[in-house]
């Protein structure tokens, strides 16, 4: 038990973030035009070292240049150990405009990667005189990103979201797999000659979620390489979705419609959502802590849980 309330993360949407390379400023519209609630401009892993001024100033035009709607616009930057995050900083924060609303830092092993780029991107701010604070996104994707999680989760007041990154992760990890995500040929139980598939991200996921939901932050999925098995998306998604990640990222437009489908509570589940929490104020009127709802014993930790889906739903509404 702890007498501290559990902090509430920024209340806005994170249920696709859709990813395009920085150096294919072509695509950039159809981003724009995109269902994804979170857009991710990249001038990390998808641009080539060549490529990498180029890919700046065309993210720094296309932040100015087209509508964006409502979107929570990122850009990842790159890595620590590279020598072209501290320019990514620079230019972005001193040349683009102010509808940038966050960073998305790759690669975090410890809370002074984040530390070293807050402190970068307030002294620009400040000579800058830029009214609105950049946010930060993580990606975990090391072992010494899960090892510190948690300080990581706690680093800055700037940090509104942090995502797996399965790939990088299990190359760092040494893990013995092939996909970027989603099921693994070599990771299952057998019984009778029958093979029953387990989930390797499961644990990283759930430290994630712990760390997040500890210092009120974002818990994210990343990506699923393989664009072709939607099948495949939707079952890591739903995985993600139970074990407390409210978003998926999309590397490929059409896994944009998948992830919404996933994390956008269905009509079903906000109507159930509504209808436990009237049982409850019913039961609490009357005097009880616990009710009986369809069948099912609904309590005060299941307020909780339907105000969560009830808060989801009018985000989306709105
Ligand atoms: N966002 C928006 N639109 C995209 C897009 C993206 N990330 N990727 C492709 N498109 C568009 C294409 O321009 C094409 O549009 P059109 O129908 O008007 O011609 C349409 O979607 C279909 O594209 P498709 O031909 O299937 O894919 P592609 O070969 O052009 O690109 C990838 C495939 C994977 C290279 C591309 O989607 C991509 O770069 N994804 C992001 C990679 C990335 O950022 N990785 C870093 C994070 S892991
Ligand atoms: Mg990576």
């Amino acid at each position: 038990m702890s007498f501290r309330i559990q902090p509430a993360p920024v209340a806005r949407l994170n249920r696709c973030q859709l990813f395009g390379p920085g150096s294919r400023p072509a695509i950039f519209e159809k981003m724009a035009a995109s269902d994804a609630d979170v857009i991710n401009l990249d001038l990390e892993d998808s641009v080539a070292p060549d490529d990498k001024d180029a890919a700046r100033q065309n993210i720094i035009q296309a932040i100015g240049d087209i509508d964006w709607g409502q979107k929570t616009l990122s850009v990842r930057i790159n890595g620590l150990d590279t020598p072209y995050w501290y320019r990514d900083v620079v230019d972005l924060l001193e040349k683009a405009g102010e509808r940038l609303d966050q960073i998305m830092i790759p690669k975090v092993g410890n809370a002074s990667d984040v530390y070293a780029v807050d402190a970068l991107a307030t002294a620009v701010e400040a000579a800058k005189g830029r009214g609105k604070k950049i946010a930060f996104e993580v990606i975990i994707e090391s072992a010494a990103g899960i090892a510190h999680v948690e300080e990581i989760a706690a680093s800055s007041p700037r940090l509104q979201a942090m995502s797996l990154g399965a790939a990088d992760f299990a190359a760092s990890m040494g893990m013995a797999t092939t996909g970027i995500g989603g099921t693994q040929e070599n990771y299952y139980m057998a019984r009778e000659g029958q093979k029953y598939w387990s989930d390797p991200w499961h644990w990283a996921q759930a430290a994630i979620v712990a760390a997040c939901r500890t210092h009120g932050v974002l818990p994210v999925d990343g990506p699923f390489g393989d664009f072709s098995d939607d099948e495949g998306f939707m079952a890591q998604a739903r995985r993600s979705a139970t074990l407390g990640m409210v978003g998926k990222w999309a590397i490929h437009p059409k896994q944009v419609a998948l992830a919404n489908e996933v994390f956008t509570p269905s009509e079903e589940a906000v109507t159930e959502a509504r209808e436990i929490l009237a049982a409850m104020e019913k039961a609490k009127a009357e005097g009880a802590g616990a009710t009986v709802y369809k069948g099912r014993l609904v309590d005060i930790a299941s307020i909780k849980q339907a105000e969560v889906i009830v808060r989801q739903a009018e985000m989306i509404g709105a």
